[in-house]
């Protein structure tokens, strides 16, 4: 794919399909978990979803316009879009660096789901389930994730997975993987959904998940919510915006964000609804586990409902870490094109050369990250290991950062012609609620960030 030559999304489907893609994956099954335990449950959700609202939909929709309209990579679009005018392309390379961390913290929890499907094809969960201790699961993940080869190993074969896809090009690989994968995953998450609510935790992580406790709410809560929000859509970093580069003219982007934003936030509450019963269900298990809550809490929801049907206990788990492998894969692919995107145009260097270079970087990163957890955990930084560190630095500072600069791009600085042409294909669909759009846009969304920062800051103080 040359630079003049640009690869494109085939279908509309296969757009929302990439770009919900790059949205559900581990943010959804793994951090959102762990992000709601941690942060107290339905108090978390109600401002994690206000965020989606407020913040999410309004940068998608503006990371897609700046994307379609420029045909570019996320630096170079900036640039074309202001050119001369304030360093508004440096939110490119902020984005490209938030990228590649979160590719590298990104593989190492990607390389556990590739360890569980090799596990549960093997059988190791049943057989462990067997021997009757107690917390065997949250033993063997932790024995796991601190074992210096194995994890590694996982995380590099997953990386060149993504490599290999990205490799392949925009049609073949993206999109065709997308078609299938993501209908299937769906589908297997509701059945689980079931299973899980049939479990005798099911009323405990109910409450939990949905009756707020609005005393819970502190700056440090307001911060991760919003910071999940960025994470679980792909927003704040350019993602997106490349994606959106390779959309053909008649794709309709409200509808397509609308769709992305509402299918990532249903995966995100249907794996609370799995994992929450499942925590409740198992003594000496607590919601606020953190990292290893869904690691731990799943194989249990397996032990305790199929205990006397061997064959779905083998199944199930192998089908649904499979598909957790893959969900990843999708997300991880929208990273690595990406830096790969960015470093061909941007920086003219050839498309196949910028793919090794950003694996490489990302591997020796992963790397570091995946032994952060095990005997690099004597090493922290600010009191946190690296893989700690990846994780709060983008999700909670780097993508609602570039959010806030992509909304003020947005609001104040891209032409409105152009913003009216996006939304309405040149005039063939009609867009009611253009001004609420751009107050949004101008005001609700740079404002609101901004003062979340000042709160976590302790500069200004409302929670
Ligand atoms: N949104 C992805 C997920 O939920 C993670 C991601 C973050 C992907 C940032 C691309 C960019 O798993």
């Amino acid at each position: 794919m040359e630079k003049n030559n640009r690869g494109k999304f085939a279908s509309k489907i296969g757009v929302i399909l990439a770009s919900a893609g790059s949205a559900v994956g581990l943010g959804n099954i793994w951090r959102f978990p762990t992000e709601a335990g941690e942060n107290g449950g339905a108090a978390f959700i109600l401002i994690y979803i206000c965020c989606i609202i407020l913040f999410g939909l309004p940068v998608m929709i503006a990371e897609f316009m700046i994307g379609r309209q420029t045909h570019a990579d996320a630096s170079t679009a900036f640039k074309k879009l202001a050119p001369g005018k304030i360093q508004w392309h440096w939110i490119g390379p902020l984005g490209v660096v938030a990228g590649m961390m979160i590719f590298s913290f990104y593989s190492v929890v990607a390389g556990w789901t590739l360890n569980y499907t090799i596990q549960a094809g093997l059988n190791t969960f049943n057989q462990m389930a067997g021997n009757g201790r107690e917390n065997v699961f949250g033993d063997y993940f932790n024995q796991f994730i601190t074992n210096p080869v194995w994890p590694t190993l996982c995380l590099a074969a997953f990386i060149l997975l993504t490599h290999y896809v990205v490799a392949k090009g925009i049609e073949k690989g993206i999109e065709r993987f997308s078609k299938i994968m993501m209908p299937t995953l769906f589908i297997l998450l509701l059945v689980l959904a079931g299973f899980a609510l049939t479990t005798e935790g099911a009323q405990e992580g109910l409450t939990f998940l949905f009756k707020p406790d609005f005393s819970k709410i502190n700056s440090d809560v307001i911060l991760s919510a919003m910071g999940q929000a960025f994470f679980s859509l792909s927003i704040g970093l350019g993602c997106l915006c490349t994606y959106a580069s390779y959309f053909r003219p008649n794709v309709n982007l409200t509808k397509t964000a609308v769709s992305v934003a509402g299918i990532d936030t249903f995966v995100a509450i249907v794996s609370g609804l799995i994992i929450f019963p499942a925590v409740f269900s198992v003594p000496g298990m607590e919601p606020t586990e953190g990292p290893s809550l869904v690691f731990v809490a799943l194989p249990n929801i397996f032990r305790i409902v199929f205990a006397d049907y061997p064959v779905i206990a083998y199944v199930l788990p192998l089908l649904f870490y499979f598909l957790l492998v893959l969900a990843s894969l999708t997300s991880t692919i929208s990273m690595h094109e990406l830096v790969t995107a960015y470093l061909h145009e941007r920086h003219q260097i050839s498309r196949r050369k910028a793919t090794y270079i950003v694996t490489a970087v990302c591997l020796f990163f992963g790397i570091l990250c995946s032994l952060s957890l095990g005997i690099g955990s004597l090493y922290t930084i600010g009191g946190m290991s690296l893989f700690d560190l990846f994780d709060y630095l983008t999700a909670k500072w780097m993508l609602p950062l570039g959010g806030l600069f992509i909304a003020l791009f947005t609001g104040w600085q891209l032409e409105r012609r152009i913003i009216w042409e996006e939304l309405t294909n040149k005039g063939q669909l009609s867009f009611y609620g253009f001004k609420i759009f751009m107050f949004l846009m101008k005001f609700v969304a740079p404002v609101g960030i901004l003062l979340i920062f000042l709160d976590q800051l302790n500069i200004l103080s409302f929670s």
